[in-house]
């Protein structure tokens, strides 16, 4: 056993797995997906693409990629997994719902409890393009209607947002929605992918992980900042509403929600940048929603001065999502949907070189007491 290192609350800047994975390199602000720049393969590319790209090492070739999209998009949902929905309370939260859902589906999978990374590369596609699946019904389970089948004709981007909002979508907005799927996909060790790996560490399963891992991103400072800035700026309404309300959180001493970032901080998360633009063209080719764009620069304009803090991806991925008319309860569920691939990628590195996560306390309780 080693000597045990100084205490860093928060696990802040301390290394805790090796991975060929992805890298957040803030020096040349850029993160790094095994080799590629995100922002590049957001702009260029599909989510199948990094599918193949994360789970099999390489950007698949065009027929690779097919089998990808078709594994994703023809992935059925076992009917007791939509029937264990049904019978939740309608006011639990969405990422409750879908933490026992995604639970749930380890039931149906004779290979559930192998840690084989082979196995679970092989099977990671048909994971992925069910947890989206699940997503896109969450919302109509919980007001009592029918769920809705991928159509293998389409991607698992289309089919998602097709399905997410039922009625015919625009290529601008797929391409919006995907955007937004590739920039949710991976990103180094936050706190839901370390809580993943902790439980994978274990030998525990992929569904033990994944379920872990949707807890973790429920909270605020994770995964559910993208709902909590969208009622933010519903309840600001425009942008002299906006400024009022994040000058009286600030006096309150309260957190903006979409600002701010472990790693980030005092710089801004480039994929915030990149979302911005999508929302960008994304009025402009709908011509509605004027009004986000303004909003969303003020509050960025306002926090660097007020507080040197720069938005994250959940600020601008918020009012994307509005516009393209998703429930906002949906909105965190979307994100663990599009992360599952980083998630499951995660799990197999760590089932393929494991070490048992165990780290040591510093004790600050007493001692020597008798009984
Ligand atoms: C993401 C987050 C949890 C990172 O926090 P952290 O690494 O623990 O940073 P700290 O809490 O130590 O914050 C450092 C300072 O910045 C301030 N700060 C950080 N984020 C802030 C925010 N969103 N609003 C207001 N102040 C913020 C803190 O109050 C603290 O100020 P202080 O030194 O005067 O006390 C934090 O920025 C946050 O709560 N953001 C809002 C939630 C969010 O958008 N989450 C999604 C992250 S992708």
């Amino acid at each position: 056993m080693t000597e045990p290192k100084p205490y860093s609350p928060g696990l802040e800047g301390v290394i805790a797995a090796e991975t060929s994975l992805s890298f957040l390199d803030t020096e040349k602000e850029e993160i790094v997906i095994r080799g590629y720049d995100l922002l590049e393969l957001i702009r260029s590319k599909g989510y199948g693409d990094v599918v193949g790209l994360l789970l099999e090492g390489e950007l698949p070739m065009p027929e690779r990629l097919q089998a990808i999209e078709r594994e994703m998009t023809q992935a059925e949902i076992p009917t007791a997994v939509y029937d264990i929905l049904r019978l939740l309370p309608a006011s639990m939260h969405a990422m409750d719902r879908l933490r026992t859902a995604v639970s749930a589906l380890a039931g149906f999978d004779p290979e559930a409890n192998s840690t084989d990374p082979n196995s679970e590369r092989r099977r990671g596609p048909k994971v992925i393009g069910q947890i989206a699946q699940i997503v896109a019904n969450l919302h109509h389970i919980a007001v009592g209607e029918k769920p809705e089948k991928f159509d293998p004709r389409y991607t698992l981007a289309e089919n998602f947002l097709r399905v997410l909002v039922r009625r015919s979508v625009s290529p601008a907005e797929v391409r919006a929605f995907e955007q937004s799927l590739i920039a949710y996909s991976e990103h180094e060790l936050p706190n839901s992918t370390f809580a993943a790996r902790v439980v994978a560490s274990t030998l525990s399963d992929l569904y033990g992980a994944l379920t872990a891992a949707v807890a973790s991103l429920k909270g605020p400072l994770h995964g559910g900042a993208n709902e909590a800035v969208m009622y933010m700026l519903l309840e600001a309404q425009t942008p002299a509403g906006l400024e009022a309300l994040i000058r009286r959180k600030l006096a309150q001493k309260e957190r903006i929600m979409g600002f701010g970032h472990r790693v980030y901080m005092r710089k801004m998360d480039p994929r915030a940048q990149l979302l911005k633009e999508v929302l960008r063209s994304l009025v402009e080719a709908s011509g509605k929603g004027h009004e986000y764009v303004e909003m969303c620069q003020l509050g960025e304009d306002l926090m660097r001065t007020e507080k040197g803090l720069y938005p994250n991806l959940d600020y601008y991925a918020a009012p994307v999502y509005y516009l393209l008319g998703i429930p906002i309860e949906l909105y965190t569920p979307i994100f663990f949907a599009a992360r599952s691939v980083g998630l499951i990628a995660h799990v197999i590195e760590q089932h393929a070189e494991n070490r048992l996560y165990r780290p040591r306390v510093s004790y600050k309780g007493p001692r020597g007491k008798k009984i």
